[in-house]
Parts: C-alpha cells; sequence; structure tokens
C-alpha cells in the first residue's frame, strides 16, 4: 500500500504564510526609498522613511519568528505584492512631476499596508490557535504598527495631500 499523502495542517499554512508576507516586506523594504525620494510632502516622505526603519524591524521579527519554527527564514513569491508593488511603479511613473503624485503614492503605500494587516491578522490569529504564543506576540507587535502606518496616511491625505492635489491642478 502506497503510503497516503500527508495531510497538510494549519501548521503548513501558517508557514506558507510566515514565507509569503517575509517575501513580501523584502519586497517592501526596497520600494519605499523610491516613494519617498518621489514624494514632494514632507510629511508624507517622513511617514514612509519612518515605515521603512519600522519595515526592517518586521523582517527582524518573522526572522525571530522563523527560529520559533524551528525554520530558516525563507520567502515564498507572493504574486498579490508583486502585483500591488508593480501597480505603485505605475503611479510613480505616470504621475512623476504632477501635483497628484502624493495622493497617488499615498494611496499605493495604503494598498500596501492593507494587504499587510490583512496577512499579519491572519498568522496572529493562527499562531495562537497553534500554541505559539511568542509568534503571535511578535506577529502582533508589528500588526500595530502597520495598522499605526495606514492611520498615518489618513490623516495626511485627509490634512491636506489630496486637496493640494486638486489644488495645483486647478
Ligand atoms: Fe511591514
Amino acid at each position: 500500500v502506497a503510503a497516503a499523502k500527508k495531510q497538510k495542517s494549519l501548521s503548513d499554512l501558517f508557514e506558507d504564510g510566515v514565507k509569503d508576507i517575509y517575501y513580501a516586506e523584502k519586497r517592501i523594504v526596497k520600494t519605499l526609498p523610491k516613494m519617498a525620494k518621489a514624494a514632494t510632502d514632507d510629511a508624507l516622505r517622513a511617514g514612509l522613511q519612518k515605515h521603512l526603519k519600522e519595515t526592517e524591524g518586521h523582517i527582524a521579527r518573522l526572522e525571530k519568528v522563523f527560529g520559533l519554527m524551528g525554520k530558516t527564514a525563507r520567502g515564498k513569491t507572493c504574486p498579490a505584492i508583486d502585483g500591488i508593488i508593480e501597480e505603485g511603479g505605475e503611479v510613480l511613473d505616470e504621475f512623476n512631476g504632477s501635483p497628484a503624485i502624493d495622493a497617488g503614492l499615498a494611496a499605493s503605500a495604503q494598498a500596501v499596508e492593507h494587504y499587510e494587516i490583512a496577512r499579519y491578522r491572519t498568522l496572529a490569529s493562527w499562531a495562537h490557535a497553534l500554541g505559539m504564543g511568542e509568534a503571535a506576540a511578535l506577529l502582533e507587535q508589528t500588526l500595530d504598527e502597520e495598522i499605526a502606518a495606514d492611520e498615518a496616511l489618513v490623516t495626511m491625505s485627509q490634512q491636506g495631500i489630496t486637496e493640494r492635489a486638486l489644488d495645483k491642478a486647478a
């Protein structure tokens, strides 16, 4: 009798998810400097630079999570973040020099944050279910920073980025 293929479990899903977000964070860390450079709004540029520093910390936390799983840190191609970053790149190309560039950058950054928030929230909940409290705590710390980054983008948009895009274009 051939050995039955081992059933995949929640811990396999969790490991795949950690690899996916690790790949995503590594792409984000390379993309944020380009976005910050293109920003003309000082607060937006500072916000993107601050989040770059935080993202380096997110990568370090994920490496700790891999360690807690007894695995080597390794990414798995994430077509979702590739697509979000590709779209962000199009905004950069097409709106560079436009008064709407900051509004476009803030929107791209929000799409990235929302993807990350979705992933980290799920992974933290799975870590709890799997009895991995320490991993859950690390994932929740990052989740909180992603939520704060998203909220900062909302505030910046409300405090002028969107309006200035309108004014200068008029
Ligand atoms: Fe992150």
